[in-house]
């Protein structure tokens, strides 16, 4: 085989390698990672419920600890792919969040978030849903390769 014929050959697998790269690989049994807060009278908007906007900031949270417990590396959020207010809640129900990386690319993983409301009396259903990509970044923000990192 000649060197220019096998150069090409190199170079055309590393671009198949590059493409497959992007693919999102499914996580198959994630971690399971829990956050609970009991709903304070800080946390309720005009309406009397769960304000919003709190409840996005935790899943928030707990997104990144997810991602950087799998990636290894510090995790900046690129996109909320999925956020779905189900049910409502109120003062002092208790919120359960349960949140695990589903699939991953090269730089970036992909966590579900699904939160929980108890009542007292020890009722729980689901409030919400989200999907959040994350992505894995250096000391100067920049997108890194998170395939070394995962076993
Ligand atoms: C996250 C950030 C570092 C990515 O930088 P970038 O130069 O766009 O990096 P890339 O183009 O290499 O993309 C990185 C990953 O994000 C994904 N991505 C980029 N744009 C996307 C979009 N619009 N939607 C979904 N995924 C996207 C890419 O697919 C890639 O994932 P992969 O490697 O697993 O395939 C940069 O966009 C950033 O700093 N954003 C601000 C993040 C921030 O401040 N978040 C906090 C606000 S809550």
């Amino acid at each position: 085989m000649s060197k220019l014929f096998h150069d090409m050959q190199k170079e055309e697998m590393d671009r198949a390698k590059e493409q497959l790269s992007h693919i999102q690989k499914k996580v198959a049994d994630g971690n399971i990672l829990e956050q609970v807060h009991i709903v304070m009278a800080s946390d309720i908007n005009g309406m009397g419920r769960l304000f919003g906007g709190r409840i996005m900031e935790w899943i928030d949270v707990l997104s990144a600890v997810v991602a950087r417990d799998f990636t290894k590396q510090d995790v900046t959020t690129i996109k909320v792919e999925e956020l779905v207010f189900e049910k409502p809640a109120f003062i002092n129900d208790t919120i359960i969040m349960r949140g695990k990386a589903v699939s991953y690319g090269k730089t970036s993983v992909l966590v579900e978030i699904i939160s929980y409301a108890r009542k007292l009396t020890g009722e729980e259903f689901p409030i919400n849903c989200a999907r959040l990509k994350m992505v894995a970044v250096d000391s100067l923000g920049k997108a890194v390769n998170i395939r070394k990192f995962i076993s």
